[in-house]
């Protein structure tokens, strides 16, 4: 039974979450559409709106293509499709950096216009006054730290951090600050598995990882990677537990065949004159 299953009216809270340091690990993935939210509801603690929607489901490049905007209607999405599990809105890049003020409103507006029970944020040290001052207006975050999606272009590519003396140092910083500030948890993205299980040690709130540590309290997979549905190239930490490509592929071939034969739509799929058939 899941952790959470014996109480299946109540949405995790972000303290429940919290406490689950060193527990239970904490079971995430990202959602971004109501049908897949009602489908992992029952199955996880927490379904995170990640701004990796813009790739996976919009095409873009990079999470920097994600808006407000964006985020704001997939979070009412998921927020429909779900009860139970806790949900978290990616601040999208361009909505939290330029101030504390700016970081405010955009929570602000993600929260009031979805409902959901938390923010996520990505950065360490640089980005410590924005969740102090997102977390003082009463709204929980997520920190991310390690390998930043949004940061891709800056870092020329995706670099698994930890590697050196020097970005271990700052990985350090980076989490104590994120604790400091107030976050609930944080993800660990693309770190060197012995820094991201001692980062897990060091500090008293919950680590989410993915490509980090099976050391993490939690660890959180793209939903379209861990199905198998992802047309490009799936990062190596990523375990495929279905191949939907195939499936969906599959349908269409058999779909696109029946067509052209005239097999379907077959009798049972058409209506008839009469009132008192179906
Ligand atoms: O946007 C996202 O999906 C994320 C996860 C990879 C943690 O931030």
């Amino acid at each position: 039974m899941a952790p959470h299953a014996s109480d299946p009216d109540v949405r995790i809270g972000t303290d429940a979450i919290r406490r689950r340091k060193g527990g239970v690990p904490i079971v995430c993935l990202t959602a971004y559409t109501y049908p897949v939210a009602r489908l992992l509801d029952e199955h996880v603690d927490l379904l995170l709106v990640g701004d990796s929607v813009a790739m996976v489901l919009h095409g873009h490049k990079t999470t920097v293509s994600a808006s407000l905007e964006m985020m704001i209607a997939h979070g009412q999405a998921v927020m429909r499709g779900s009860a139970r599990a806790c949900v978290v809105v990616d601040m999208p890049a361009g909505s939290y950096e330029a101030s504390a003020a700016q970081a405010v409103a955009s929570a602000r507006r993600i929260v009031d216009e979805t409902g959901c029970q938390a923010v996520k944020l990505e950065g360490g040290v640089d980005m410590e006054g924005q969740i102090a001052a997102i977390v003082a207006a009463g709204i929980p975050v997520m920190g991310h730290i390690g390998l930043l999606p949004q940061s891709v272009e800056k870092d020329g590519g995706y670099r698994i951090k930890g590697r050196s003396e020097e970005n271990v140092a700052a990985l350090y910083r980076d989490a104590d600050a994120v604790e400091k500030a107030g976050a609930f948890s944080v993800v660990i993205e693309g770190t060197v598995e012995t820094v991201a299980a001692a980062l897990t040690r060091r500090i008293a709130i919950p680590t989410i990882g993915i490509g980090a540590s099976g050391d993490c309290d939690g660890q959180i997979l793209v939903i379209d990677d861990m199905v198998g549905l992802t047309v490009d190239r799936v990062p190596k930490f990523v375990k495929q537990y279905a191949d939907l490509r195939s499936v969906v592929a599959g349908a269409a071939a058999r779909y696109a065949a029946e067509v052209r034969e005239r097999s379907f739509p077959g009798r049972d799929h058409v209506f008839s004159a009469s009132k008192d058939s179906a």
